[in-house]
């Protein structure tokens, strides 16, 4: 993978909590397949997909879809897909993984590697879900568990023949977050995500940009610069004050997929039912679907018109569409 001047869509999931008799969790997949093959055909170079915790994969098993033209990791004994790719995306998809424990994550990475550009770690998730399993920034917020970070990255640099990276957030000092970096680095990943908040900081909150070009300017792998960038113009803005090899973007892309192209973004509208077509065509799971059509939605702020209305009602494709 090379990570130099690459436009790369963040990684998405939405963990949602549900109280009812027993509280449990479930994740809102973002960075779905359709999701990644529409940012793709705008112009993104690298998709990542959503996170997938390390003790979901293991469960899966490999299974060729031969309908959709897919490979559908799925939980066995069941038709529960986690995670589901296919051919086109082969060379730009990355794999981003929540894991605290370096054998389980080896154990999961083992089950997706052959088919996918590159495996991620996510040590920046500051969500109590990550937080509470020890992953994410979970990771980052303590010394002694940093030396957990860097087994984890060595391990599957030892043992897989395949790209791994890792992302991260800022630590509370740009000193502390270059000195993470550093060593990070001395793991051999081949790029390093960093997402310019700490982990206290909201996502209405400055990205500081001036930390990252502090990292940047101590490393000698790529360093992927991510957060506030929302025009095409910002990847030059920010690429510019940074020093970064490449730029990530979460937000802009959620709201409208278009970021990407260089000829300038479409009607949000066009993307909406172009990302909708796209869901139907794969098959994408509808709560993930409407998830993203709301927020899209919320975003250009029409949520109380009858179509929000209409989305939160639709229970299947052909009422949403
Ligand atoms: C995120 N983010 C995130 N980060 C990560 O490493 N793994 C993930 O699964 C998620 N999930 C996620 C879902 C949604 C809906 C959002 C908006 C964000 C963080 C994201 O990748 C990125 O680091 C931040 O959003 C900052 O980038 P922007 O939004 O300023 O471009």
């Amino acid at each position: 993978m090379d990570y130099h001047n690459k436009l790369v869509l963040a990684p998405m999931v939405r963990v949602e909590f549900c109280t009812f008799i027993l509280t449990f969790s479930f994740a809102i997949l973002v960075g779905t397949l359709p999701f990644r093959l529409l940012a793709a055909e705008y112009g993104a170079d690298i998709t990542y997909g959503e996170e997938i915790i390390d003790h979901r994969l293991v469960k899966c098993e490999r299974r060729l879809n031969e309908i959709l033209g897919t490979i559908d990791f799925v939980v066995k004994g069941t038709k529960e897909v986690v995670f589901r790719t296919c051919c086109a995306e082969r060379n730009r998809v990355v794999f981003q993984m929540g894991t605290a424990d370096a054998i389980r994550a080896l154990s999961a990475a083992q089950i997706v590697c052959k088919d996918v550009a590159a495996l991620d770690i996510n040590m920046g998730c500051p969500k109590s879900f990550s937080l509470s399993g020890g992953m994410g920034a979970a990771l980052l917020s303590k010394p002694e568990l940093i030396h957990d970070v860097l087994l984890i990255l060595t391990t599957l640099r030892r043992n897989l023949d395949t790209t791994i990276t890792c992302k991260i957030r800022l630590l509370d000092s740009s000193q502390e977050t270059v000195e993470l970096a550093r060593r990070i680095e001395k793991t051999g990943v081949s790029a390093l995500a960093v997402h310019g908040r700490k982990v206290k900081d909201r996502p209405r909150d400055p990205a500081k940009w001036n930390e990252i070009a502090d990292i940047v300017a101590s490393l000698s792998i790529p360093v992927i610069a991510n957060g506030d960038a929302f025009e095409y113009e910002d990847f030059e803005r920010m690429k510019d004050a940074t020093g970064a090899s490449s730029v990530m973007i979460a937000r802009g892309a959620l709201w409208n997929a278009s970021i990407f192209s260089a000829k300038g973004k479409l009607p949000w509208d066009t993307v909406k039912k172009e990302y909708v077509r796209k869901c139907i065509l794969w098959d994408n799971d509808i709560k993930s679907t409407k998830y993203t059509v709301k927020e899209m939605i919320i975003h250009h702020s029409c949520l109380e018109l009858a179509e929000g209305k209409a989305v939160n009602k639709s229970d299947t494709y052909k009422d949403l569409a």
